[in-house]
């Protein structure tokens, strides 16, 4: 599927477009990186994240990385798809099987943010900000949405396998993108960067913490990076909704807000949504 140009007497070019996400490509950008974890990878499959899921109960390694160049059931979080076509995207999950207590779960959400956004900066060279909880914007456009899902030991009470799964919108046009996310989701853009590089990059990142134990930095960046600080939103808090401004982010991520009632609350999880850009 490369696309390759020839010159009489001179040779052979790869040409610089050429961006094919394979199993052979990911490996050379992973082992580049010092990374030797397991990659199982699909040119199609229904979602990574459910695949992952099968690896782990299968009895999968600590680590593994599942690779899709297109999902036909990509998974969004809230029970939401995720739009996940062919060639533009990246579409991966990451298994973690830490073995021992994970003592702060809900940094692995803001680690695999911190980490997603690191991974963009360094290859794409772009800056990008984190949108409570985990979507990546650029140009107030959501490029990265992030699933983090787990499996439970019913003998030891705690988490078994963490399954994080991280799905970046490289290329594309705003035309090709369903009615329910066109105006809100864009792309990296293209040059300068391919979609194994990116992925291995994500990989690398996020397998640094694998232990699932996090340093205090990664809190730090993660507020840095928080788009929502400082903006007036919508939120819901035990089935209502309200208005406020967000004041910032907790050590453990919760999201702080001022609602215009005067009240200080608190959100674990959920849904925001900037009131104006
Ligand atoms: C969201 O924005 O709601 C989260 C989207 C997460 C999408 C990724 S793509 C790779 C992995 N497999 C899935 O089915 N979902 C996640």
């Amino acid at each position: 599927g490369y696309s390759i140009s020839a010159t009489r007497c001179k040779g052979y070019m790869l040409d610089e477009n050429s961006d094919i996400l394979s199993e052979a490509g990911l490996l050379t950008c992973l082992r580049s990186r010092g990374v030797n974890t397991p990659l199982v990878f699909f040119s199609e499959t229904d979602s990574t994240n459910i695949q992952a899921k099968r690896i782990a109960l299968e009895g999968g390694k600590h680590g593994t990385a599942v690779v899709a160049n297109k999902q036909t059931a990509g998974r969004g979080r809230l029970g939401r798809s995720f739009y996940s076509p062919a060639d533009t995207g990246i579409y991966l999950s990451v298994l973690l099987s830490p073995g021992g207590a994970v003592p702060e779960p809900q940094m692995i959400t803001v680690y695999a943010a911190v980490a997603a956004a690191r991974a963009i900066e360094k290859v794409c060279g772009v800056s990008v900000g984190i949108k409570w909880v985990n979507d990546l914007y650029l140009n107030e456009k959501k490029i990265c949405g992030i699933l983090t899902e787990a499996t439970l030991s019913m003998e030891g009470g705690g988490i078994d396998n963490i399954i994080i799964g991280i799905g970046i919108n490289c290329t594309g046009s705003e035309d090709d993108l369903p009615d329910d996310i066109r105006g809100k989701a864009g792309f990296i853009g293209k040059g300068g960067y391919t979609r194994n590089e990116l992925a291995a990059e994500v990989i690398a990142q996020i397998i640094r913490y694998g232990d699932c134990v996090f340093p205090d930095d990664v809190i730090e960046e993660y507020r840095n990076r928080s788009i929502l600080t400082g903006r007036k939103v919508n939120y819901t808090k035990g089935g209502a909704v309200s208005t406020g401004s967000v004041l910032g982010i907790s050590d453990s991520g919760c999201l702080i807000v001022r609602s215009d009632s005067g009240d200080t609350d608190e959100l674990f999880s959920g849904e925001v949504s900037i009131t104006q850009f």
